[in-house]
């Protein structure tokens, strides 16, 4: 089916005009704005397979709702310790020294309302107005966007698809200054897959900065080892959540764990900010600790049998894979056989195929030139997916936009 053209333009032209300067920096999300015309699609009776979110569709596990119900019945929701409820941060604890090996204390763990608020924590924590932040290019895309809204800098570093769009070290100490606030970290990587060698987390430990590691796709692992920060150096602050290994991004739930010496800042941000994080997502969050373990192996195996499904269908397609995307749920893959500009491309199969996916700038300057495929969506919509790419792609005119600008 032929759907319309759409002219309206994906950047709202209102946020130039907004009163704080700071916001002239923070760039719309993309992939949200694809979502957002996809929905509009939808609700004019057009059909859409949606690759363009990292938001799991398996429901969250049953012990959580059941949990969730329990707490909602008992009729309180209080604020919390700001710090989180104990029996969270302690089950937290046991979680990274089963996996990881690593001692950590209660209180060295900050439940927060979603992993974003952790980060926005551990940067107004870190970052002066005016320092650096050293960031990859590919990264998520909301990563640069922070750091402006704390008044710091991001300063992205190329990382290339050939080595897994990992670090190369010496490029960073090259980059590091007296004053970088921080190194941001993301593995496995949005939106790449890809995962950091231990060989090179040990390196990373040992610079001289301070590390902010984002962990929030652990345990979303496929091949190969996937190993935590924590068990390089007791300094990094790591960032993890409950929105994507147990499905539940609705519930805004995450955690910072941090070096004991920034926990009383970090207290008293979270007591200002947040207070604390909802009383009820934080049982739920226990439950899916305590108990999740088989649904999440579920959507493991079965996020990794999607995976493997798109791996061989996107090259049939005429799409190359960029690196060896072995964890989270993101292929990333180049768009060279079609088109040079990532987000017109994605518009293009929105509007003329019903396929909604990520464009690649929407991750950086490095990451024009692709597209994110997010297989967070059943086999049969990838299939059907698939399908109707294959169809467009087939008829389309190679310099054919397809699409009004
Ligand atoms: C790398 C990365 N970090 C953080 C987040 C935000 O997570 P949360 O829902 O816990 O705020 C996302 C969401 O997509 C992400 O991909």
């Amino acid at each position: 089916m032929r759907l319309p053209l759409l002219t309206r333009p994906l950047h709202h032209p209102e946020v130039a005009a907004t009163m704080n300067p700071r916001l002239r920096h923070i760039k719309p999300f993309f992939a949200m704005e694809i979502m957002e015309l996809a929905q509009e699609l939808e609700a004019a009776g057009h059909s859409v397979m949606h690759l363009e979110l990292g938001e799991p569709d398996f429901p969250c596990p049953a012990c959580v709702q059941e949990a969730a119900t329990r707490a909602i019945r008992e009729g309180r929701a209080p604020y919390t310790h700001s710090l989180g409820i104990p029996a969270l941060r302690e089950e937290i604890c046991r979680r990274y020294g089963e996996r990881y090996g690593v001692q950590l204390q209660p209180d060295q763990v900050l439940v927060t309302s979603g992993t974003s608020a952790g980060l926005l924590l551990a940067l107004s924590v870190l970052v002066a107005p005016g320092q650096e932040v050293l960031l990859s290019d590919p990264h998520y895309a909301c990563y640069p966007n922070f750091v402006h809204e704390v008044g710091g800098v991001p300063r992205c570093l190329p990382v290339a698809a050939r080595v897994n769009f990992q670090f190369d070290i010496d490029a960073l100490r090259a980059h590091l200054r007296r004053d970088t606030a921080a190194l941001l970290i993301n593995s496995p990587a949005n939106p790449t897959g890809c995962v950091t060698p231990p060989e090179l987390l040990a390196q990373l430990a040992k610079l001289p900065v301070p590390l902010i590691a984002d962990e929030i796709y652990h345990g979303l692992v496929y091949e190969g080892p996937c190993r935590s920060i924590l068990e390089f150096t007791e300094e990094a602050f790591v960032l993890n959540g409950f929105s994507k290994l147990f499905a539940m991004p609705g519930w805004r739930l995450g955690f910072l764990i941090a070096p004991p010496r920034s926990m009383r800042d970090l207290r008293t941000l979270q007591q200002n900010l947040f207070i604390s994080a909802g009383s009820v997502a934080q049982q739920a969050a226990l439950a899916a600790l305590r108990h999740a373990g088989e649904d999440v192996a579920r959507m493991v195996r079965t996020y990794d049998e999607r995976r493997r499904y798109l791996l061989a269908a996107l090259p049939d397609l005429g799409f190359s894979i960029a690196g060896e995307p072995r964890g989270a749920f993101y292929v990333f893959a180049r768009i060279d056989a079609f088109s040079q500009d990532s987000l017109a491309f994605a518009r293009e199969l929105l509007v003329e195929a019903g396929v909604a996916v990520a464009p690649g700038i929407d991750f950086g300057s490095c990451g024009e030139g692709h597209l994110r495929f997010s297989y967070a969506n059943s086999l049969e919509n990838l299939r059907e997916a698939m399908r109707r790419l294959k169809t467009y792609l087939a008829r389309r005119q190679p310099t054919s936009p397809g699409v009004a600008s």
